[in-house]
């Protein structure tokens, strides 16, 4: 019996979340310690299993419901494949990403199945960086309407990444930190959908677009001097720029109380920098650290709320 499986790594949005989906520059790293991974199998008797026992689920792909996006993640590759008819498979998809966070459990999980079928269909080029990102992104958008691709890009390179939506192709910079990047993230417990908030930044922008255009211009602008700061290590510089840039996320009504509780927590306990990661409304933030000051971050964290904390060190 041959079985593939790839993983795919968690992302936290460093600078320029939203911002990003009206062509600003945006800045985005992965999370390796948590994963999604998906495994295939060749089974039988016949048809194609999906199984994701951290939901405790499993079924038929022919029985899936419309927009599931397992079987949406599936029938993409079958199709960019050009198989007519898929052989007999088991695929069983994992995940230790908290959902709902904004640490990208949803692209993960549809990038890590996504390289997994393409190789056992003997399809490399289709699990390639390039093509993994780009079918994940027509993953994403069932789930989000109009994503800006940096998510898919993200976990797709697992790369630190620049990011520029734009046509005809966007532009993906991957790049190296001159001094790694000690962050830890905090789960305010908050679940919120990713497709509300970017739905509702949207009626706000077409409410008063000129306000909200000078918003994501000052977030563009952040991301661009975060990029030159995280190129020559300065970290302290990085870490202005993070508090710089929640200031306008909460301009674009992007925070709440319990998010912002936590930012501060993070800075009065020695962070130099903290802000929120993603969607907002809700979800993680991250705060920038050092080896000295990691542990008491961390403690002031727990202590204003934090659910869930993870650290992580991007390179
Ligand atoms: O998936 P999240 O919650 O990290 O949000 C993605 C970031 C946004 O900029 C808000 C949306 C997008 O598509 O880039």
């Amino acid at each position: 019996m041959t079985t593939t499986q790839a993983t795919a790594p968690a992302k936290v949005i460093l600078f320029g979340e939203h911002a990003v989906v009206y062509g600003r520059p945006a800045i985005a790293a992965p999370v390796s310690q948590v994963r999604a991974s998906a495994l295939v199998a060749d089974s039988a008797p016949a048809g194609v299993r999906l199984v994701a026992p951290d939901l405790g689920e499993a079924y038929w792909l022919a029985d899936a419901d419309e927009g599931d996006p397992l079987a949406a993640a599936v029938r993409l590759v079958q199709e960019a494949a050009g198989v007519a008819q898929l052989p007999y498979l088991t695929i069983t998809v994992r995940s230790n990403i908290p959902i709902a966070g904004g640490l990208g459990s949803g692209a993960a999980t549809a990038a890590a199945l996504i390289r997994a079928l393409s190789l056992h269909l003997e399809r490399p080029d289709l699990a390639s960086n390039e093509a993994v990102s780009s079918l994940t992104y027509e993953i994403e958008t069932l789930h989000h309407g109009t994503p800006s691709g940096i998510d898919n890009t993200v976990v797709a390179y697992e790369r630190l990444v620049y990011f520029v939506r734009q046509s005809p192709e966007n532009r993906i910079e991957t790049f190296r930190t001159g001094q790694p990047l000690r962050l830890v993230i905090a789960d305010s417990g908050i679940r919120s959908s990713t497709r509300a908030v970017v739905g509702d930044v949207r009626r706000r922008w077409q409410a008063e677009p000129e306000r909200f255009e000078e918003i994501f211009t000052a977030c563009g602008r952040i991301a661009g001097a975060a990029r030159t700061a995280i190129e020559e290590g300065k970290l302290e510089e990085v870490g202005a720029l993070m508090q710089e840039n929640q200031v306008w996320l909460k301009q674009m009504t992007v925070s709440a109380p319990e998010v912002d509780r936590l930012v501060e927590a993070a800075v009065e306990a020695g962070a130099l920098g903290a802000k929120l990661s993603g969607a907002g409304r809700g979800g993680n933030i991250i705060a920038l650290v050092t080896e000295t000051s990691e542990a008491t971050v961390r403690e002031g964290l727990a202590s204003a709320g934090a659910r869930k904390i993870l650290a992580t060190v991007v390179r």
